[in-house]
């Protein structure tokens, strides 16, 4: 099994049609309700980077992202019914690009979120881009209550990251980043890419300083992958056996942050979040692409990365009436609800309690956890131990889908 960025699982490249399709409301109906975490995804970009495979596509112009609006007002009318009585305790909303989408636009998608009743200081994640990260969007997403800004940024050496195809100056990283300062968001994060080409030590170094300078509650340090039906894909590899990002790491460390996972690091004594998602708490995602996690069921629209098959999706979408079924998805057993448990713990904080999982102690190699918490080398490992979890069906559907 090769290596897998494992956030959830299973894993989306398992997910497959479901016939006959599934009725949302009597399957929200049984899931705990209240503690949803409501996620919003808004697919467009101002470029395709080289190395992305997210749901995403290049959208400039204001009328189609209109257009695409107006369809996530209905599905979340129509979800919000669904999953009603329900209390909202943490929100995101992500893509693709969330500022992409014009100031009125992002506007009156937050007052539709703000609509959902809400526990009282839950975590708000939104994730922007350096181009897009203007005061005015900056002003509508902290009035709304956001919490927490993502920034993209991937390296501050030029040269790096236009050699992913990612069109990007230093200057407005670093506007952007004094933008977002100027809000007074709680937590800061910036991602930064390891394995670029031309990257070394010292580059890496430099980027990592670069982004200390603004003090980010978070930063994640995301080793390159390269993916089939991106750009990069053929172009390079990936230049990191491993010592890239372990120089990556220990510069963080010495530099006041600690490790929470592979790829997060948190300020000492900051107060920014964890990476997993808790697996027992349900997820409702809304807008084309959005995942779903129920106890039964997970579900999402298709899944494409080239051009045509994200715009046939998303055209898709858009005629779309009614949401009331979910055509794409995995079904989970007893078995895979304990091994999503198992998978998602082990690879956070809070560990793996092995004494309830006596059955996943040995796909654990020495050395790799103590106490069911991973090590530091586990923490590095992260991406191979993952895998090791999958069922043997999840395991086939991913080795499926990583080839088409
Ligand atoms: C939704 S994007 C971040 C926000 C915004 N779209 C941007 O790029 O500025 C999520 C992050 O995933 C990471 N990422 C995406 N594709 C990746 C890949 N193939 N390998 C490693 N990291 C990747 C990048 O660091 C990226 O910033
Ligand atoms: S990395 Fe961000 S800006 Fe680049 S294509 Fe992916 S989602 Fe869009």
């Amino acid at each position: 099994m090769h290596s897998a960025y494992v956030y959830s699982y299973p894993h989306k490249l398992a997910y497959g049609p479901l016939d006959p399709p599934v009725e949302l409301a009597p399957l929200w109906q049984r899931e705990p309700r209240q503690q949803l975490f409501l996620y919003w995804h808004i697919p467009f970009c101002e470029m395709r980077c080289g190395f992305c495979n997210l749901f995403t596509s290049i959208e400039r112009k204001a009328e189609p992202m209109a257009e695409y609006l107006q369809a996530l007002r209905r599905q979340a009318n129509q979800l919000a019914t669904i999953v009603s009585p329900c209390q909202v305790s943490g929100l995101a909303i992500g893509g693709g690009t969330p500022t992409q989408l014009p100031s009125d636009q992002l506007e009156s998608l937050l007052d539709g979120i703000l609509q959902w009743p809400r526990q009282l200081g839950g975590d708000f994640s939104v994730e922007s881009s350096p181009a897009t990260a203007t005061p005015e969007k900056l002003f509508l997403l902290r009035q709304a209550g956001v919490t927490r800004l993502s920034l993209g940024v991937q390296s501050f050496v030029e040269a790096e990251v236009q050699a992913v195809h990612r069109r990007q100056r230093n200057s407005l990283v670093n506007q952007a980043l004094s933008n977002i300062r100027g809000q007074g968001f709680e937590v800061v994060n910036i991602d930064l890419m390891v394995g670029l080409p031309g990257q070394t030590v010292s580059s890496l170094r430099r980027s990592l300083q670069s982004a200390l300078d603004w003090q980010p509650e978070e930063l994640y340090l995301y080793p390159l992958y390269v993916r089939p039906l991106t750009r990069l894909y053929g172009e390079h590899n990936g230049c990191d056996d491993g010592d890239l990002y372990r120089s990556g790491r220990d510069f963080l460390q010495e530099h006041g942050y600690e490790q929470v996972s592979l790829r997060m690091f948190r300020r000492r004594g900051g107060p920014g979040g964890c990476e997993y998602a808790d697996p027992q708490r349900p997820m409702l995602g809304l807008g084309c692409g959005a995942r779903s996690y129920t106890r039964e069921l997970h579900y999402s629209t298709p899944y494409a990365v080239g051009s045509s098959g994200v715009r046939r999706i998303l055209r898709a979408y858009k005629d779309t009436q009614d949401f009331g079924q979910a055509h794409f998805g995995y079904r989970l057993d007893e078995e895979e609800r304990r091994r999503r448990i198992a998978v998602l713990s082990l690879l956070s904080e809070q560990g793996l309690d092995i004494s309830a999982f006596p059955e996943f102690l040995s796909l654990l190699q020495p050395g790799e956890a103590e106490g069911g918490r991973l090590t530091s080398l586990g923490l590095e490992r992260a991406d191979q131990i993952g895998p090791r979890f999958f069922s043997a069906r999840v395991q086939q559907a991913v080795l499926a889908g990583a080839r088409e």
